[in-house]
């Protein structure tokens, strides 16, 4: 289900890279060690989302996990929020992003209502996942709450990657995405959180919009990785959604560094494209299907 083969059938089969073996949950916990400064990993980790099968084969060897986020409902499906993503919604792009993937860890969102309700219920979105996607790990927003939760899973086979801090699942709670943590009670909160979901079990954690020093003192006191993402350059590791860093949007958070202006590439793409066709000068004689000439 999850190996990497192309079908040199179809017309647009990409070459097959030489199968390796995928990046483990056990490895990725490993790489946080214990230094002279505390609690880091030697070299800091790559994520960055992702949602298709092409996006995956072009990231994997960049990165030591993709993560396929539930920020696809409004990366893809354009919707104004995380809330409405399915389980559907998420086993097909999860499935999508195994097969163009052969050495990143894959890790799934878990989606608003597929698991909040009880540890059984996050078992059974959670098994539901594994079996249609081949991932090797979820991701689930929530601190202390969760921890329960967080327990029964890695205990029953799920690796599982914590998400604290601005968790977008909560924007009714939360009442927007500002960062987190800005008031000392707050701060204190969210760094008891990374430590109750650590304490469970996850073997990595993801920190969103927080204020610097709390991403700090997270990464520097939990034994798991964490991943930043709008909090501190101090973590063990990034995570950007791919859209962002591309430029595939206008507007996007503070936090977000964009590598790429794709918007405008595709644009111009698209522009140069329609004015080919208009003045009938595409397609030419290189892309028309003609008689071969006879010997
Ligand atoms: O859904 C997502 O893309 C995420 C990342 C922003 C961490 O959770």
């Amino acid at each position: 289900m999850s190996t990497f083969t192309m079908d040199t059938g179809t017309s647009r089969a990409t070459p097959s890279p030489v199968p390796g073996k995928r990046t483990t949950a056990p490895s990725i916990r490993a790489r946080k060690i214990a230094g002279e400064d505390g609690l880091r990993t030697e070299q800091p980790i790559v994520m960055l989302t992702a949602y298709t099968m092409r996006m995956a084969q072009l990231l994997d060897p960049h990165c030591d996990m993709l993560l396929v986020g539930d920020s696809l409902g409004q990366v893809i499906y354009g919707l104004p929020s995380t809330i409405p993503v399915t389980l559907e919604m998420m086993c097909a792009h999860g499935a999508a992003v195994v097969r163009g993937s052969w050495h990143a860890l894959v890790a799934v969102d878990m989606p608003f209502g597929s698991y909040e309700a009880s540890p059984v219920q996050a078992f059974e979105s959670a098994a539901r996942i594994m079996k249609e996607t081949g991932c090797a790990a979820v991701k689930l927003e929530g601190g202390e709450a969760m921890a329960p939760t967080i327990d029964l899973l890695t205990k029953r086979g799920v690796p599982v990657i914590g998400h604290v801090g601005l968790t977008p699942q909560a924007v009714n709670v939360l009442g927007g995405y500002g960062a987190r943590g800005r008031e000392e009670h707050e701060a204190q909160k969210i760094i008891a959180d990374a430590k109750a979901v650590a304490d469970a079990g996850a073997f990595c954690i993801v920190v969103e919009g927080v204020m610097e020093q709390i991403a700090t003192a997270v990464a520097r006191s939990v034994a798991p990785p964490v991943i930043g993402i709008g909090a501190s350059a101090d973590c063990d590791g990034q995570v950007l959604v791919i859209d962002d860093m591309l430029g595939m949007f206008e507007r996007t958070p503070r936090f977000v560094k964009r590598y790429d202006d794709l918007a405008a590439r595709i644009g111009e793409a698209a522009r140069a494209y329609a004015e080919e066709v208009r003045a009938r000068t595409f397609p030419t004689a290189d892309q028309t299907y003609r008689p071969k000439p006879s010997p």
